[in-house]
Order: structure tokens, then sequence, then C-alpha cells
């Protein structure tokens, strides 16, 4: 059997995209009228447009990818792999406000800010995180235990102590010298975190062991780095046009970043490493996990 890993993208990428937009919805509430006028409302049509304006869906498709590395069915996913998407989305649309990288170009496409307004965008980020956590509350089935594990691991990783803490060490960080050390940590915050419980919901959603738990982490750690590694290589090294946002945006902020740290060869032999930790940590996985696999390589060969 031939298997081709930009099919297996390019279906995940397909079943997410087909989720997504009824979820931004709700459902059987009081306020029908509200969401049967969605389209009519700036808030709705500005959530559309920043959850469906292209995006690689790397998260969603991890999750996919761990239920098969699990020999898990994937229905019933969904929910979970949205609802990562969307408060990744949210994520991009606040990084992008004119206090944070002040970016006019997200995805190919003017950013939420830019299209819509300020207030819009913020509006945006906040609808996204709660809708994303709905979507878990209301997941179906009667397993309490479970869902309460997922909203536990989605909070932690979104949070303080997750991607948001990340963001304010960034935005501290502007013009300042990180060592190794503090960089790594808030690229593991910032980006890290949100990848990495991608795996992890996935895992707890498919009832690993806990020693296949403990191995898709570690897995999720390096490529979790291994991420933002990359974004911050193909910042300098792609063009505005691939990237679909502004190229050079870390130097014009002066941002701390691997390369300004380490030099380019040394951001991409660390980027090599934690390519090398992911493919060790599935030693153990059968070629159920080849998915899993290109998606680390994936990750570090990217231009966008
Ligand atoms: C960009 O993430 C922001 C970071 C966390 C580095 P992605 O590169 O996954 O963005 P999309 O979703 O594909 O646009
Ligand atoms: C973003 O990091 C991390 C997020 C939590 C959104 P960047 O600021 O480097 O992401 P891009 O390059 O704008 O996508
Ligand atoms: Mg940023
Ligand atoms: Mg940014
Ligand atoms: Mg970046």
């Amino acid at each position: 059997m031939s298997w081709e890993f930009s099919d297996f993208l390019a279906a995940c990428q397909h079943r997410v995209q087909q989720a997504l937009p009824a979820r931004l919805q709700n459902t059987g509430s009081e306020f029908a009228d509200i969401d049967a006028s969605k389209h009519l409302n700036t808030l709705g049509e500005a959530s559309l447009y920043s959850l469906m304006n292209g995006g690689k869906r790397v998260r969603a498709t991890l999750v996919y990818a761990t239920a098969q590395a699990l020999n898990s069915d994937i229905d019933g996913l969904d929910d979970i792999a949205c609802a990562i998407e969307m408060v990744h989305a949210y994520s991009l649309v606040h990084d992008d406000l004119p206090a944070m990288d002040n970016d006019e170009l997200r995805r190919g496409k003017p950013t939420c800010h830019i299209a819509f307004d300020e207030a819009t965008a913020i509006l945006v980020g906040d609808a996204l995180q709660a809708r994303a956590f709905e979507l878990l509350a209301n997941l179906p089935g009667n397993n309490a235990d479970t869902k309460l594990a997922l909203v536990r691991q989605l909070s932690a990783a979104a949070g303080p102590r997750g991607m948001v803490g990340g963001q304010a060490i960034d935005l501290a960080s502007v013009n300042q010298q990180l060592d190794l050390h503090s960089l790594q940590t808030m690229h593991q915050l910032k980006t890290g975190a949100l990848i990495r419980v991608a795996i992890s919901m996935s895992a707890s959603w498919c009832q690993a062991s806990p020693a296949q738990a403990a191995k898709l982490d570690e897995y999720g750690k390096a490529i979790g780095l291994s991420f933002q590694v990359q974004d911050d290589i193909i910042d300098i090294e792609s063009n505005t046009e691939t990237l679909g946002k502004t190229q050079g945006a870390d130097q014009a902020l002066n941002k701390p970043t691997f390369p300004a740290l380490l030099g380019m060869p040394g951001a991409k032999a660390l980027a090599a490493e934690l390519h090398e930790r992911a493919l060790d940590a599935l030693s153990e996985f059968d070629e159920r996990a080849a998915p899993l696999r290109a998606l680390s390589h994936y990750i570090i060969d990217r231009q966008h």
C-alpha cells in the first residue's frame, strides 16, 4: 500500500474545514433568532472570516494522526479538533492586533482588525475561545470524566501557564536578549503548549495507556518547540507571498528569536535535533504512526 502524507494532510484539512462552520453556531438555544441572523451579524461574520481564512490545520491534523497511531476510530474527534483550531485562530487574531504584533496580513488576507475593526477582533477572539470550551463541555456521550480532563488540558494549554503566558513573555521580551533557556520556555509556552495539547487531548479521548500517553507527550513537546523554531526561520527566509504574513515581522519588532540567538545554522540544527527527538519518542509505535512521523518532518520543512 502506498501512503502519501500529502493525501493524509489534505483529508484532515478537508475534514476540519467541513466541520468548523456549523460549530460556530449555537444550536437549540433560546436565542435561535440571533443565530439565524449570524451572517448579518458582524461578530459572526468576522469569526467565520478568522476561522475559515485558510490555515494549515496542523493542530487538527495532529489530533487525527494521534488517533491513527493509537489505532482508534477518528469519529468523535471532530469537536476536539475544531475546539483546538478555534483557540488557535483566536490566538492569531489577538496576536495580530496593534497592541501585540500589529500585523496586517494573515493567511494571505487582511488580518481581522483590518478587515473589520479592532473592537470586533478582540470580541472574535473572546467568542472563539468561549465556543471552543462549549464544544468540549457539550461533547456527545456521558463521559463526564473525559470531558473534564479535556477541558482541564485545553484550559491549561491556552492559559497563563500556556499560550497566553508565552505571549506575555514574548511582548515583554521585545528589545531584550533572552538566554537559550528563557527563549525555549517562551516558545514552548506560546506555541508549543497548544500543539502539545492537540496530541495529549487526542490520546486522552482514545484512552491511550499511560506509557503511550507519555511517549506521545514527549513527541508533542519536541514538535511544539520545533514548530516555533521553524516559524522564526521562515520569518527570515521565506517571502510574504508564501508565508501569507508579512516577512521580516520579527526583525522589524526586534523580537528575540532562535535565529537571532543561535544564528541561522544553529536554529536549523536545533530544528533537526528536535525532529530526531520526536522520532525517537515514537520508536515503539508501528507504521500507524507514519502520519505523526511525517508531520514532524513537515513542521521543520515547511515554508509557510
Ligand atoms: C502560526 O501558526 C502561529 C504560530 C503559533 C507560530 P500556524 O503556522 O499553524 O498558522 P496557520 O493556522 O497555518 O495559519
Ligand atoms: C505567535 O507567535 C504565537 C501565538 C500564540 C499566536 P508569532 O507572533 O511568531 O506568530 P506569527 O508569526 O505572527 O504567526
Ligand atoms: Mg507574536
Ligand atoms: Mg505574530
Ligand atoms: Mg512568527
